[in-house]
């Protein structure tokens, strides 16, 4: 268990890591992390990732109300939505970085999982990614999306925009977003060449040694 003030200092620490490696870039994407009284830190509107203060990063009630720091990122709801959702996620990470973003922009036939079971740590860290339909950043409705996602994922990906992670710590959701980065840049590096992504009894069989 953690405190409040670990965790600030946690949220420095793993923006400045996404940050320098480039899965974040200029004032794009946002942390957030839930503390045992139920509040929740998230990173402020229009801040780098790779310069966050600790003492700036703003505090939420779980109803989302504001309680200190800078104002909020403008998708604070959809952080929100997740942890009213996902009683044991600990944190949320949403970023735009390039091979997910990517993967986002494409025409996808099918929207219950819009990447390929190509590993087994992308099956045990990121399960399977729904694709959730285009709204514009900050639109609440995207947080109604997100919230009917989130009762069965956890991880999702915006249409045109980018991948939401949540995880039982902050470690964890990066792990699983850093996996899932990797896994869309397996898919394009791969390509048109035949692959031959994990088979369903693997993928059981992965599901039951490591639940998620
Ligand atoms: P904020 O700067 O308000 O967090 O928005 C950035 C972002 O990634 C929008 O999706």
């Amino acid at each position: 268990m953690s405190t409040e003030a670990e965790l600030r200092e946690k949220l420095v620490r793993m923006g400045a890591l996404l940050y320098n490696r480039q899965l974040a870039h200029g004032s794009a994407g946002n942390l957030s992390v839930r503390l045992d009284d139920g509040s929740i830190l998230v990173t402020p509107t229009n801040s780098s990732l790779g310069f966050l203060e600790a003492d700036r990063i703003s505090k939420l009630t779980p109803g989302g109300e504001f309680i200190s720091g800078d104002k909020p990122s403008k998708e604070y709801f959809f952080h929100l939505a997740v942890y009213d959702e996902r009683p044991a996620a600990r944190a949320v990470v949403h970023l735009h970085s390039t091979y997910s973003v990517a993967v986002s922009c494409l025409c996808h036939e099918q929207t219950d999982d819009v990447l390929p079971p190509l590993t087994a740590y992308h099956v045990m860290r990121v399960g399977k990614l729904p694709l959730v339909r285009y709204f514009r950043p900050g639109d609440r409705a995207l947080a109604d999306e997100v919230r009917e996602v989130s009762k069965q994922h956890r991880s999702m990906l915006l249409a045109n925009h980018g991948p939401i992670v949540s995880g039982v710590s902050l470690e964890e959701a990066v792990y699983a977003y850093e996996e899932l980065e990797e896994t869309a840049k397996l898919y394009f590096i791969i390509g048109d060449r035949k692959s031959s992504p994990l088979r369903a009894d693997e993928i059981t069989e992965l599901n039951r040694a490591f639940p998620s």
